[in-house]
């Protein structure tokens, strides 16, 4: 064959094969629909690689400088959305190498010395999903930070804190507010810590077995960013792991199916609370919307559909942990399979994060609906008891004395609080007039000052926390 007729042909592989494949089978076996958006990721391990060959001698400097010119030309192309995708070039590599051989001839095909697509596609994910990382951690900030905000100017807002959903005691709306902050930061950890694993080099594995090019594999690593903390180079370190385990997207969907399961608890809290029941909260409108047919409706669309979402990214997780557990050593086809959910998984993470800051920034606040709610159920019956207990009373006997207090108070039809002085004193001569500072909803807060607890001194002493440790 001609040069020309090889950079014509339309299959990398084409010598050994007879017959042409379907439109169906190309379709099915293609990837380049999905897989361009690596595209960037793509160019970059060919510029590494190939500053590489030049480096050890493998390549010429003419044509690396020829590959050069020409992937940043393709860049350049792909930017512009002048780039022609072909199906028939299967995936993103062979499309990008075919248009770099056109556009510098020989040299182009001189870029592939040492590698496959094997490792290729391996190192692309890697790079790529090590940049989404970086986003997602910086949405992850964002979020915490409105919350933090939202739990400052909300530290002595009381709400009944719930166990089982049946009120338990009074909590500062601030405090609630905070434990998804919580929730958030380990989020936050788990993809600081994922990214170490994402960030290691397969290129070099080639194939399955390594190469016979004397490959500098730390040098591409460091052209690529791929170190650790002490600037030394992340290398998967076997061959045969290198091409084949997708370990690190599932770890990645792990804790991207983490974070949307705090969203989507996060999401059924302010759904309950929106409910006219409870009236806690109203959502901006821009994030809900109305009924077709019942006028009066204001619908929590977006935390429904967080929720929703959820199951998506969890339903990605699955898929990848199913997608590998039966493959033998080494790269399968079966492979290519990560791709859409894994992109769907990164997608649906950031929309979701960029949403709930914007929401939650605008979320107002019904202080009044929370107290009343607090005002129902009993909630200051622990005070009580403790109380008792601080007068010299056991405490299981004091949990008895109370009970007694709570069932006559059910029985008036009021909340324990409402009780006078002399009702209380029949259940326990030791009540005195001071009971109230504990009974009150404020005494019960202000009681928790310990460290993790509600009272609002505690509330602001973790909202400056958290404002240093997200600075
Ligand atoms: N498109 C393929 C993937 O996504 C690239 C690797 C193909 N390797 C192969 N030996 N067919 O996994």
């Amino acid at each position: 064959m001609s040069d020309n007729q090889l950079a014509n042909k339309s299959q990398a592989w084409s010598a050994l094969f007879s017959e042409p494949m379907s439109d169906l089978v190309k379709r099915y076996t293609a990837s380049v629909g999905f897989d361009q958006r690596l595209w960037r990721a793509d160019i970059a391990g060919s510029l590494a690689h190939a500053e590489m060959l030049a480096a050890q001698g493998i390549l010429s400097a003419g044509d690396h400088a020829a590959i050069q010119r020409g992937l940043h030309e393709i860049a350049a192309e792909i930017e512009a959305g002048q780039f022609e995708w072909k199906l028939d070039l299967e995936d993103v590599h062979l499309n990008i190498e075919a248009r770099l051989t056109e556009r510098v001839g020989l040299a182009g095909k001189r870029l592939h010395t040492g590698r496959s697509r094997n490792d290729q596609v391996a190192t692309d994910v890697r790079l790529w999903l090590r940049g989404e990382i970086d986003e997602i951690a910086g949405l992850l900030t964002a979020l915490q930070r409105v919350l933090v905000e939202q739990a400052g100017t909300h530290a002595d807002v009381i709400l009944p804190g719930f166990t089982h959903l049946q009120v338990a005691q009074p909590v500062s709306f601030g405090h609630h507010l905070l434990a998804y902050v919580e929730m958030f930061a380990r989020d936050a950890e788990r993809m600081a810590d994922v990214r170490r694993r994402v960030n290691r080099l397969p290129l070099g594995a080639a194939a399955l077995a390594g190469t016979s090019y004397p490959l500098d594999r730390e040098r591409v690593a460091r052209t690529l960013g791929m170190v650790d903390a002490d600037g030394a180079a992340c290398v998967c370190q076997n061959s045969l792991d290198a091409v084949s385990d997708r370990d690190f997207a599932i770890e990645f969907s792990a804790a991207a199916s983490l974070v949307m399961l705090h969203v989507s608890r996060l999401s059924e809290e302010l759904i309950l609370w929106m409910s006219q029941n409870f009236g806690f909260i109203a959502l901006p409108d821009a994030f809900c919307t109305g009924s077709s047919i019942m006028p009066q409706k204001k619908n929590p669309d977006v935390p429904e559909l967080a929720r929703g979402k959820t199951g998506r990214v969890v339903g990605h997780l699955v898929g990848l942990v199913t997608l590998m557990k039966g493959q033998p050593l080494a790269y399968n086809k079966d492979n290519q399979e990560d791709k859409e959910p894994l992109f769907d998984t990164v997608d649906t993470l950031k929309d979701t994060l960029r949403i709930f800051a914007d929401m939650l920034a605008g979320l107002s606040v019904r202080p009044d609906a929370m107290r009343a709610a607090a005002l129902r159920g009993h909630a200051t019956a622990t005070d009580l008891a403790d109380y008792l207990v601080k007068k010299g009373l056991p405490f299981r006997d004091a949990h008895e004395v109370v009970a007694h207090a709570v069932k006559s108070a059910s029985r008036q039809g009021v909340d324990l609080v409402a009780l006078s002085l002399g009702e209380l004193r029949a259940f326990d001569a030791r009540i005195e007039a001071d009971v109230f500072d504990v009974l009150s909803l404020e005494g019960s807060l202000n009681a928790r000052n310990v460290l993790g607890g509600t009272a609002p001194a505690q509330v602001r002493a973790q909202v400056a926390r958290h404002r240093a440790r997200l600075a």
